[in-house]
Formats: C-alpha cells, structure tokens, sequence
C-alpha cells in the first residue's frame, strides 16, 4: 500500500471511530432491547408528522409500522414511548407514577419558577385539589351549577330558532368555572380573562415556535396575561380576607380556601404561586368539560331514540320537584342512563384526538419483551381501546348500553385515566355535564342542522361550524 492510501485510511478511520463511540456514548443503551420505532428529523424528532397527521392517526401508522404494544418516536424533543391496547393503559397506570408535561405547554402556561406544578403530587396543594373535588365537597356546588345553567339558557337559547352549542357550552363552561374557582362572576371581567386565555389553548398544542405571530407566542402572551388578571383577583380576596370582608357565598370557591392553605412550614402561598394553580385548574377542566357537552348533544339530537330515554329519565326527575327547585345530589344520583350516554360519547369523542397523559420514566422498566430506559418519557391514548373492536365491539355503534351491569373491561374504558394520576376532576365533570344536559333535554328538542359538519382534531375535536342546533321550546307537563 502507498504512504498515501496509509494516511488516507487512518484519517478516514479516525473520525468514524469517534462517531461510533460517541453514538455508544450516547445512547448507552445499545444492549437493551428498546421499543422500535423511529427518532424522526435532528432536533424536531417527528413532531411536525405527529402535528400533520393528528394523534389518531399518527398512533395507527406507528402500530402498523413497528408494535401494536409499545413503539418510541421523539416529539416535544424528548424520546417517548407510547404505549398502547389495554395492557399498555394498565402498565402506565400502576408503574409510571411520575406525571410529565412537555416544556413548551409548561411555558405558556407556568411562571418559570412554577413548573413542578401538575408533577409533583408530594406537594400539599396537590392533595388539597383531590380533597376540593371529591364528591362531598362537590356537593355544594350542584345548585350554583344548576342556577348558572338557567341563567346561561335564558340568556343564549331561549328565543333562538338555532344555537350554536360549540362556542355556548365553552362560554358557559368557563363562566361557571370562574365562578366556582374564583368567584368572579363580573361578566366583564370574565369575558376579558376568557379573551386571554382561548389564545392559552389553542397555542398550548401548536407547532412551539415562539415568534411574533405564530399561535405558540400568542399562547405565551395569554397564559401571561391570564395570570395577571387572576392575580389581580386574588390580591383583592386576600384584602377582603385580611379586612374579613368575606361575603358568605364566597366559602363555597377553591380561591377561598387556597387563601387559607399552609404548607409543611405554616407558610401561606403567595398570590402568584396561587394564580399558576388556577391557571392549571381551568385548563384542565375548560376544553375536556366543554367538548364533552358538546359532543353529548351533538349525539341527543342525531339520535331521537337516545334522546327519548334521556328525555323520559330526566322529566321523571323535573316532574317530582317543585317550580323553580334547583337540583340536588339526589337527583343527579337517578341520571343513570344520561350518564351512560355521557360515557358512549366520552368513548367515542373527547379525549381521543390527542395523547392522554404523559409520564416521566425514572428507572429502567420492562414491556412486551422492550426495555424503556430511565429518563424516556412515556404517553398513552384512550383511543386504543376505546375504537378497539376486541375491546368495544361494533366501536363505531353509539351504544350506552355498553356501560350497563358489569361495563367494559378492566383498562379498556379510560377517559380519564387510572391508578394514582387519574383524573381528579371527574366527579366534578360528570356534575358539570349532567346538570348543563338536564337543563337541555327538559325544555328543548333537539335536531341536528348539518348532518355532514366537519369536525377537525387540535387537542380536541372541534365541530368547524360550531354545532349549530335547530331546538324548540317544549313543555313537560302537557
Ligand atoms: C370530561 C372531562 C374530563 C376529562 C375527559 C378529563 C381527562 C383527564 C385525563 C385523561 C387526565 C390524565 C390522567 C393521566 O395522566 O393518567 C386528567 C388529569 C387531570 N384532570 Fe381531568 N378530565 C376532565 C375534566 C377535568 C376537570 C373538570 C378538572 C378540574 C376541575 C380536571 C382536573 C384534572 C387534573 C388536576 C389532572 C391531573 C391529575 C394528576 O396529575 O394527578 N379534569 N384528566
């Protein structure tokens, strides 16, 4: 060999020597068996396919292309493993107990110093919001719900030939939810903070680029200014509190009692700290309420024989109160097939179209034959059980009767999740729903205007008219 090919080759090994350790060096994981999948491009991993294709459909190709249990991809640049089927729900719910949130949602809507919050369930706060919607306290809650319900029909339906039920039931939901966590029930002040924090979500799902324009910078921009307004407001409560200028109906809201709460060293939280703990409650309880309401009258008034079981079940219960009489816990305890319904539709719509939750793995842990090492995340979708046919048959069939006697199996009905980091609102959810679709049912029928509405995916199905509703006014008693 010559003197020259001598130094070309060792040049040439060199730099591919180093590359290959570097790479070892870096995974540090190439004996184990890691999920298949794929990285995706440098940096954005495959966020932007994931972003295109929407979380269904995304899901289905990478099942179809690497495992039906468990595959990786790389979005909101972390390695994830997404797991998958009943068995993949069950083993995220009892073994990856630290909860996670990609950087860019925690941006938008956190202080920078708040971010542990919705991860650390160590914190006194996180078992203080388990105990405010628990069903006892919850309790309390079922008149103010129902009297704003009223208030919001005379005011948006009452009079209409057609309503818009998308944009009315997230114009209510928030209403109720700022009356509820916050006490504010000044309209004006209301709309303003619901004005900031549409831009929150729709920007917490979007393509994260933060430059002028883009929906991710608006987003930032709005969960900014939302927790200034609510900060606002809770430096007026705690004076009022200080003064002791507490109006009574006022005990009844979460900001009350926040105000009150002490941590493991006797020391109060600040109004700030306060205002990102609101901010997480009214994302988590906004968009999944609202779009579940929806979807369930969107289901009453395509299907008359649904809409006659739930008719007769909730007049039963108007009938035997008196005029004007707010309903109780009681009565919600005797909405058993409404709830059915509600749950079909919970199955085939609201949480489907995009991850359902996010973890953090801490230690290496084993699934279907894979290793997911420490420090990739993980998620899973209710979609794959919930349009399994194994799971679900006939999936696509609206059928309430599904949730009767036993119900589905273990693992396979999961709209709000399992074991520890499952939902705590959904005891406060299924209150929400069930009053808004009383109210409904009993003064209205219900028919669908445009059969064909399109209905786009961004987080969370969106009806792209606003479910318009043709409904006329009915009386129970004649
Ligand atoms: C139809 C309505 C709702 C649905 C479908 C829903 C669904 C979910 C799901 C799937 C999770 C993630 C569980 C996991 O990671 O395993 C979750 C978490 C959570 N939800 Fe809901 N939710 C709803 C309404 C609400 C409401 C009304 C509130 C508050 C009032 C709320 C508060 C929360 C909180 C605080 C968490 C985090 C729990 C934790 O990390 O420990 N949700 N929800």
């Amino acid at each position: 060999m010559s003197l020259f090919l001598c130094i070309f080759v060792s040049l040439l090994i060199l730099p591919v020597s180093i590359f290959l350790a570097w790479r070892k060096l870096k995974n540090g994981h190439s004996n184990i068996k890691v999920p298949p999948g794929s990285g995706g491009w440098p940096v954005v991993g495959e966020s932007f396919r994931y972003l295109s294709l929407g979380t269904q459909q995304f899901i289905s190709e990478k099942r179809r292309e690497y495992s039906t249990d468990v595959f990786q991809t790389s979005i909101f640049r972390q390695k994830m493993a997404v797991f998958c089927g009943a068995q993949g729900n069950k083993f995220v719910y009892t073994k990856l107990i630290k909860s996670w949130w990609p950087d860019t949602v925690k941006k938008i809507l956190f202080d920078p110093e708040f971010s542990h919050i919705l991860v650390d369930e160590s914190l006194v706060i996180h078992h203080f919001v388990h105990e405010i919607l628990k069903p006892e306290a919850l309790k309390l809650y079922i008149p103010v719900m129902d009297a704003m319900v009223r208030e919001h029909v005379e005011l948006d339906w009452d009079g209409n030939e057609v309503v818009k039920v998308h944009p009315l039931s997230k114009k209510h939901t928030f209403s109720l939810a700022c009356r509820l966590f916050v006490n504010e029930i000044d309209v004006q002040q209301v709309t303003k903070i619901f004005k900031h924090f549409v831009l929150v979500t729709s920007g917490m799902f979007s393509v994260p680029i933060n430059l002028p324009g883009t929906a991710y910078s608006r987003g930032v921009k709005g969960g900014k200014l939302v927790r200034e307004e609510l900060e606002k407001i809770i430096t007026r409560r705690r004076k009022e509190l200080l003064e002791k200028k507490e109006t009574s109906p006022c005990y009844t809201d979460v900001l009350s009692r926040m105000l009150l709460l002490t941590d493991e060293n006797g020391k109060f939280m600040s109004d700030k700290e306060i205002s990102n703990y609101i901010i997480a409650l009214l994302v988590a309880s906004y968009e999944s309420t609202s779009t579940a309401i929806s979807f369930v009258l969107k289901y009453l008034a395509e299907l008359p024989h649904i809409y006659h079981e739930v008719y007769k079940e909730l007049t039963n219960i108007a009938k035997l109160k008196g005029e004007g009489e707010l309903l109780n816990w009681e009565d919600i305890q005797k909405m058993r097939y409404s709830w059915n319904v509600v749950c079909e539709s919970l199955r085939l719509t609201t949480m489907n179209s995009s991850f359902s939750g996010f973890r953090e793995v801490v230690t290496d842990v084993s699934f279907s034959g894979f290793t997911i090492p420490k420090g990739y995340k993980a998620s899973w979708s209710s979609y794959t059980t919930h349009k399994d046919p194994e799971c679900f048959p006939d999936p696509e069939k609206f059928d309430p009767t599904r949730f009767e006697g036993k119900g589905p199996a273990p693992y396979t009905y999961v709209p709000f999740g399992g074991g520890r980091r499952m939902c705590c609102g959904k005891e406060y959810a299924r209150l929400e729903i069930l009053v808004f679709i009383y109210n409904i049912v009993t003064r209205f029928n219900l028919e669908i205007v445009n059969p064909q509405e399109k209905i786009v995916f961004h987080s969370f199905p969106i009806p792209v008219e606003g479910l318009p509703i043709r409904i006329t006014r009915h009386n129970i008693y004649s």
